[in-house]
């Protein structure tokens, strides 16, 4: 199990809802769409996920942890190795090449040689490795969203958290990365996109519907 939600909820201050109550599971080797109305909850709910916001009630385990209360180390070696992001803004480093904005995705405990191969595979993997050395602004945006997605993956996450990731790009370019980000499922990973897009939702494995700031498995 990946993830284990049971009424986990996370308010701010009066007024503003954040998650009223979530309740799900997600295993590994599934995709899973959230799919809501803007404010009704989905970033709040993807930050639980990604322990970047701790509930204020209810339970939520994260790939084995309590993510009701991580110690900061745990919630830190998470992120920085298990867990992915990928945002509607791609967030790449513009004075930095591709294939260096991807090797940011590793972290110094891979050695040199290590780093370099697997860099090379995942760009490969993306189609990217003709603009390996390429800067960003020389890129498509649905390139530019490949490159994030591959130093977002070139770590092997077992989770991959998505928020809006086709939300910048036209529906030719979107659907490139969808493609992308569903074949990056594998069995020891689980994938979960934020999206408003209909057609993306439908090619995920699951929905999980959020409604002022109620998360729920969608039936089927
Ligand atoms: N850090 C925060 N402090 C206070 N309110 C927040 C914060 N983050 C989100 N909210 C509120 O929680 C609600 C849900 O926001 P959000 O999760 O961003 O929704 P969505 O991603 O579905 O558009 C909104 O009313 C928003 O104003
Ligand atoms: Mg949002």
């Amino acid at each position: 199990m990946v993830v284990a939600a049971e009424g986990a909820r996370r308010i701010f201050e009066p007024g503003a809802q954040g998650v009223k109550s979530a309740t799900f599971t997600i295993e590994a080797g599934t995709s899973v769409a959230i799919v809501g109305p803007s404010g009704s909850g989905k970033t709040t709910l993807l930050s639980m996920l990604g322990m970047l916001e701790t509930p204020t009630d209810g339970e939520l385990r994260i790939l084995g942890r309590d993510a009701m209360a991580p110690s900061s180390k745990e919630a830190a070696a998470a992120r920085r190795g298990e867990i992915s992001f990928i945002f509607q803004a791609f967030h790449l480093v513009p004075h930095l090449t591709v294939e260096e904005n991807v090797m940011l995705g590793l972290h110094d405990h891979h050695e040199t040689r290590e780093r370099r191969t697997r860099v090379d595979r995942q760009l490969a993997a993306l189609g990217l490795s003709s603009h390996a050395r390429a800067f960003p602004k020389t890129l498509s945006g649905g390139e530019q969203q490949r490159v994030a997605i591959a130093r977002a993956l070139v770590r092997d996450p077992r989770l991959l958290l998505c928020d809006e990731p086709t939300g910048n790009l036209d529906s030719a370019n979107g659907a490139i990365v969808v493609d992308a980000l569903l074949a990056s499922v594998s069995p020891t990973t689980a994938v979960v996109i934020v999206t408003h897009d209909e057609s993306l939702a439908a090619r995920c494995d699951r929905r999980i519907n959020v409604r002022d700031g109620l998360a729920e498995s969608a039936a089927g």
